[in-house]
């Protein structure tokens, strides 16, 4: 366990302080690293919240597992979307960041909540129908079923305001508000009703080989994908390789150039330019000079990222103490949290309180 190897002069801030609105998201460490579609299109808004709001930022290892995983290759991942996380900006000095599994408080809610939970109603999530549809739903874990249900667990324990997400847990955000509002009803109000925090898609980003679909791990052939902590010049040259469109004019039309429009996005995404400015600089110039442009862009922001994410890596020591860090943060409010479930429910509380 990471507190024998943490230096003994730890401090923890309280996160309490201050008293901002809670924000928590989770992200499952089903990659070897992040890539431009979900960092452009929504993990990089996380860093911005965190100027206004106390986030709470966990790494879904539990939800890892409904579908099955290499134990070594968790592991590793693991680490490896905590350091990505805070080589993005995630500040540990401002957000908990810290390992689902290592806050027992998470399975133990999400029993509690199972037991509340509607066979019916856990069916009709959406999700679990997409992803059980591959191998058919007999071969589907119980896990997989329960995995919305177990994530109101990891919500509602912390009792945020906002919950950013994308677009498609609109429907897991749902049952977390009805599961809420469910026990409130049924004991004592114990849970806020958090609220949906849809992040926008700023930036949809696509596979670059194939731009009329969508950039993601599980269906982007390896040159369709940028991946964060791959060799910067590998990356670049999967930029000069994209696939353009017919024609040779620079404009954003997702319909008729999904190609270029998707360069487009990324350029606008990595500079901080409006489209039509990057347009307007482009008029009358070949894809080539736009794609060079892009691919020195591109080097320019993964390098540094890169950099400092396997230095973390390398300092096994820094990324632990973070993650403790974070551990105890959450840990602290999680207990809390879970204690009152307890007793409303009916359990009886041991002799003696082992304390957090
Ligand atoms: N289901 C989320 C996803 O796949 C990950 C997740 C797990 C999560 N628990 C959460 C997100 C709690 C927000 C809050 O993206």
């Amino acid at each position: 366990m990471p507190s024998t190897t943490t230096s003994p002069e730890l401090t923890v801030p309280d996160v309490t302080v201050g008293a901002k609105p809670r924000v928590l998201s989770g992200i499952q460490p089903t990659a070897d690293s992040f890539h431009f579609g979900n960092y452009l299109g929504a993990l990089r808004q996380w860093v911005d919240l965190q100027r206004e709001y106390q986030p709470f930022f966990f790494i879904a290892d539990l939800h890892a597992i409904t579908v099955e995983q290499d134990p070594k290759v968790l592991r590793e991942r693991t680490l490896r979307a905590a350091a990505q996380l805070v080589a993005m900006g995630i500040d540990p000095a401002r957000s908990a960041i810290f390992v689902q599994s290592q806050i027992p408080a998470h399975a133990q809610l999400g029993w509690v909540l199972q037991c509340l939970t509607g066979f019916g109603e856990a069916r009709r999530m959406t999700q679990f129908k997409d992803k059980s549809a591959k191998g058919g739903e007999g071969a589907s874990s119980v896990g997989l079923f329960t995995y919305p249900v177990l994530q109101a667990a990891d919500i509602l324990l912390y009792r945020p305001h906002y919950v950013p997400v994308g677009e498609d847990q609109r429907q897991h955000l749902e049952l977390t508000r009805d599961l809420a509002q469910r026990f409130n009803h049924r004991y004592k109000k114990t849970f806020r009703l958090p609220e949906p925090y849809i992040l926008k898609a700023t930036a949809k980003i696509t596979d670059l080989q194939e731009p009329t679909a969508k950039m993601s791990k599980s269906s982007s052939s390896p040159a369709g994908i940028v991946e964060l902590l791959d060799d910067p010049q590998v990356n670049a040259k999967k930029i000069r390789s994209a696939v353009t469109d017919s024609g040779s004019e620079i404009r954003f039309d997702p319909d008729e150039k999904p190609g270029i429009s998707n360069l487009l996005t990324i350029y606008s995404a990595l500079s901080d330019r409006t489209v039509t400015d990057i347009e307007e600089e482009y008029a009358g110039r070949g894809y080539g000079e736009l794609k060079g442009d892009l691919a020195e862009l591109v080097v320019d922001f993964v390098t540094p990222f890169r950099d400092r994410a396997l230095e973390l890596l390398e300092d096994q020591q820094h990324l632990m103490d973070i993650l403790e860090t974070g551990r105890r943060q959450a840990a602290a409010i999680a207990e809390v949290t879970l204690r009152d479930v307890f007793q409303r429910v009916g359990f009886a509380a041991p002799a003696r309180s082992t304390g957090l």
